[in-house]
């Protein structure tokens, strides 16, 4: 299988390209970008061809998978057109910036006959794997409440723009700041652990530090919280933060009623399990990924997205059942503008 890429900034180079360069059985045929200079930067790292515009690419019979890397505004545009052109899809999250762009790129799927999937890494985690077992298995009881947090200094610096004009501070490229951007990634998170769905949201949003170049404030969040309830009766937090600076939380604490598992909090282990009489259990299984880690190689998402797609067989990253955490962060939205809990 040949597979394209789409969008050619920091996470095709740190992930999505550098992952499809370890398989054998995947050949990189090509890149495409808005700026030329960013597809030729990447094959020269990984070979292919450079492809002038998005139709060329798309047109290439050979081509059978694609990533869809660009900015947040064209991740339905970009992938709908792919699907009907017969390519399978990975498109990074957040899935699209309304609900109805998200039914339209599910409906492209289901009319192609092609796969649908969207990059949610933090899925395919060992300890995040582990704790949902632990929690399906029922053995630590009922879930009673849990937070959970992702902050870190911003997005500005990790862009291959590598500027306070950046996109992702832009409402027409953005649509959202960090509740979406880095919330979206805990709030399907916890749906995923918990097996459960979201009842109602919470959301509170501010713009408390990021400026453009000019001084003057950016037009999407950079700091958020939010209060989820889910219908199984578990309530509890997600905060965002883009001005976390010196460092990074990427932590989740899940309280149940015969303990608590906490992940990724201990540099060492990344799951500890914490029982009713104190006792912990270490696990080391892993270590979060960070924005500074030189390459981000092991997600496990491209492995996930064409084994599943060779197997024939469902995927933890089929968009039919991201559209789910999708809608929590348009309620979120809602909530925000509102002042008031939104029910889903
Ligand atoms: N799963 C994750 O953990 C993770 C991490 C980082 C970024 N992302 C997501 O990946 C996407 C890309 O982010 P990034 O960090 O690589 O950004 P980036 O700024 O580094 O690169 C984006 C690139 O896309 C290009 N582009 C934008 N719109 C385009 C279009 N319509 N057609 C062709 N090229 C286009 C830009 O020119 C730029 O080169 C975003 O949606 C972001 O939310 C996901």
């Amino acid at each position: 299988m040949k597979v394209a890429f789409i969008g050619c900034g920091s996470i095709t180079k740190q992930r999505h390209a550098y992952e499809y360069s370890l398989r054998k059985d995947v050949e990189i045929a090509g890149f495409f970008d808005f700026v030329k200079e960013r597809s030729e930067e990447l094959v020269k790292k990984f070979g292919g061809k450079v492809y002038s515009t998005l139709d060329e690419l798309l047109d290439d019979k050979e081509v059978e998978l694609v990533s869809v890397c660009v900015a947040n505004a064209y991740h339905a545009e970009v992938s709908i057109k792919a699907l009907k052109k017969g390519k399978h899809v990975l498109c990074e999250k957040p899935m699209a910036i309304t609900l109805e762009d998200c039914q339209a790129m599910v409906a492209a799927a289901h009319e192609s006959g092609k796969r649908l999937m969207i990059g949610h890494n933090q899925r395919l985690t060992p300890a995040h794997k582990r704790a949902r077992e632990i929690i399906s298995s029922g053995e630590m009881g009922k879930v009673l409440t849990f937070n959970t947090m992702f902050c870190h200094g911003g997005p500005e610096s990790w862009s291959v723009e590598n500027s306070k004009n950046t996109w992702f501070f832009k409402k027409s490229s953005a649509a959202f700041g960090s509740m979406a951007d880095l919330g979206i990634h805990k709030i399907d998170l916890i749906r995923y652990l918990l097996g459960d769905d979201i009842l109602s949201v919470y959301s509170q949003m501010r713009v408390l530090d990021k400026t453009f170049e000019d001084g003057s404030p950016i037009e999407v969040d950079d700091n958020s919280v939010e209060l989820l309830t889910f219908k199984k009766g578990a309530f509890g937090t997600v905060t965002t933060s883009w001005t976390c600076y010196g460092t990074e939380f990427n932590t989740t604490n899940i309280f149940c009623q015969k303990g608590i598992l906490k992940l990724y909090s201990d540099p060492e282990y990344s799951l500890i399990i914490v029982h009713s009489d104190g006792r912990e259990e270490k696990l080391a299984l892993d270590r979060m990924q960070t924005n500074s880690d030189s390459q981000q190689a092991s997600s496990g998402v491209i492995d996930e997205f064409v084994d599943s797609i060779l197997e024939n067989r469902p995927s933890i990253l089929d968009a039919e059942d991201i559209i789910k955490s999708m809608q929590a962060v348009f309620a979120c939205q809602l909530s925000d503008k509102k002042g008031t809990a939104v029910n889903i």
